[in-house]
């Protein structure tokens, strides 16, 4: 049994960071062993983890699997977990509870979690105690090893729980099954650094460990072959790419200007931590047409005090002079969106107004907004967390009165106007339309043919709402 150790996991050596190419290997044993047999995984949490399980849902596709959306026709059933607000972890032990009704009616079901959940002792505990009828536990560090796991877990009937909490190698050669034929994300980084006195991700995926830039851009031309209009490189610091290098000197600015080069009709980015927000970079997106004028920009706060206590290392001036900048580089049209949390400890009404003067200040495209939550292990968790749920909730409330109304204000702006739009989906507003993304990240539903599925078209957009937008095609 290999648990997972928070005290490891926060621990950051100059131990190198090795390129593991040849680590995914299927064994002889277990190559049939989802013949006829149906998977189900189930995903929560960020970009990150939807990647994470293309890449389960390929390996156990390997191991032929095939895939079913509904749990209860399945075989084996993988929950790939989110550890970053305590109602993620709510869903998953719900969404357990229900599976060990089901356990009960089809012995042979095999379940496993996975996901920065299995990177916490606590979790792990309580699986291990209350838990037992499951069959295996994976971490981040190691989707690599899922057939290993799996094949252990059958062998023994009991749970198997194989987590590393080391800082992490790049480990290569993983296969992907893609959710879409025309978007890929390409993971250009793991782990984090940044230790954000509330955030439990340095803990849950390791050090910062940057991909080698050939296989990055390898990945890349692949994706055109295959016909993939759009990448998003994935990370949690995206900016901070290459800073982890020891003997070569390529950084995010270097890398975008590669991806650039590639000729993909699209290149996206997430995350960008504003510390590490070069000039440089902003050139290289403001020179290239293929990289998105859309930057996602999470801000977290914008009282100066608890900027410091959240540990983010800037503040709210230097954050909106970047905003600035970012916006007379890449003009007006430009859309910007961020992250905030209210009810950190100690916020006070003060603090909150301070937030709610930089939203009025930067007029985001449009935010994401939490109340925080305590993570276990974590700095800000020691903190007394004294803000009550009532005014976390009121503060939210009022946060997104002001956010979806400057996003409707973004979105008017827009109506009358010719779009590039990438058509990816049908519509979940009707059978009869299409569904896809503006260049700068807007979501449009389209009255369009199915043959349009896949492409860029030119998309004038008709009305607006506070999350959509509404178009015709115009050719
Ligand atoms: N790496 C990214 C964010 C990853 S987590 C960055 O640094 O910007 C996504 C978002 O979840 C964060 O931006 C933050 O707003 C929110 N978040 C993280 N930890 C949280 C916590 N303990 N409580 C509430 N929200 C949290
Ligand atoms: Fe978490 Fe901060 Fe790292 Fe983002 S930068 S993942 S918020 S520690
Ligand atoms: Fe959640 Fe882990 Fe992503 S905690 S947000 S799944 S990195």
């Amino acid at each position: 049994m290999l648990k997972p150790d928070f005290k490891e996991a926060k621990k950051r050596t100059k131990k190198e960071i090795k390129v593991l190419k040849n680590e995914y290997v299927i064994p002889e044993k277990i190559k049939n062993v989802g013949i006829n047999k149906k998977y189900y995984i189930k995903t929560y949490g960020c970009q990150m983890n939807e990647h994470d399980s293309e890449m389960i849902s390929a390996i156990l596709e390997d191991l032929k699997y095939t895939k079913t959306e509904d749990y209860t026709c399945a075989d084996l059933i993988i929950l790939n977990t989110c550890a970053i607000r305590e109602n993620a972890h709510n869903k998953t032990f719900g969404m357990l509870g229900r599976i060990k009704h089901l356990k009960q009616t089809k012995p042979n079901l095999m379940v496993g979690l996975a996901g920065c959940m299995s990177q916490e002792e606590s979790v792990v505990n309580k699986i291990i105690s209350d838990y037992k009828w499951m069959d295996f536990v994976f971490g981040t560090h190691n989707i690599h090893k899922l057939p290993q796991i799996l094949k252990q877990a059958i062998e023994s009937k009991q749970l198997e729980v194989n987590v590393l909490s080391n800082e992490g190698n790049v480990i290569e050669g993983i296969p992907s099954k893609r959710a879409s034929k025309y978007k890929a994300w390409v993971n250009i980084m793991y782990g984090c650094d940044k230790f954000c006195t509330y955030c439990i991700v340095p803990y849950t995926r390791g050090k910062q460990r940057s991909r080698m830039k050939d296989d990055i851009i390898n990945e890349i031309n692949d994706l055109i072959k295959q016909g993939y209009k759009e990448v998003t490189l994935l990370g949690q610091n995206v900016n901070a790419y290459g800073k982890d290098f020891k003997n070569i000197s390529y950084n995010m600015k270097d890398l975008l200007l590669d991806v650039a080069k590639t000729k993909i009709e699209r290149i996206r980015f997430v995350t960008s931590h504003p510390w590490d927000f070069t000039d440089e970079m902003i050139d290289v997106i403001a020179k290239y047409d293929n990289i998105c004028n859309y930057i996602h920009l999470p801000v977290q706060s914008g009282s100066n005090r608890i900027l410091k206590l959240m540990g983010r290392r800037y503040t709210k001036e230097s954050y909106i002079e970047l905003y600035n900048k970012i916006k007379d580089k890449l003009g007006e049209n430009c859309s910007i969106t961020t992250d905030i949390i209210v009810g950190f400890p100690g916020e006070t009404d003060d603090d909150f107004n301070e937030t709610l003067k930089l939203v009025n200040e930067c007029k985001f495209d449009s935010a994401y907004t939490f109340i925080y939550s305590p993570r276990e292990g974590t700095p800000a968790a020691k903190m007394k967390d004294d803000v009550s749920l009532e005014v976390k909730q009121k503060r939210l409330y009022q946060l997104n009165e002001v956010i979806n109304k400057y996003a409707k204000m973004k979105n008017d702006k827009l109506v009358g106007k010719t779009v590039p739009v990438l058509l990816e989906d049908v519509s979940e507003k009707s059978k009869s339309m299409l569904a896809g993304y503006t260049d700068t990240m807007k979501l449009v539903n389209v009255k369009a043919d199915k043959k349009y599925l896949g492409k860029i078209v030119n998309v004038k957009i008709t009305d607006a709402k506070t999350w959509s937008l509404d178009g015709e095609i115009n050719e």
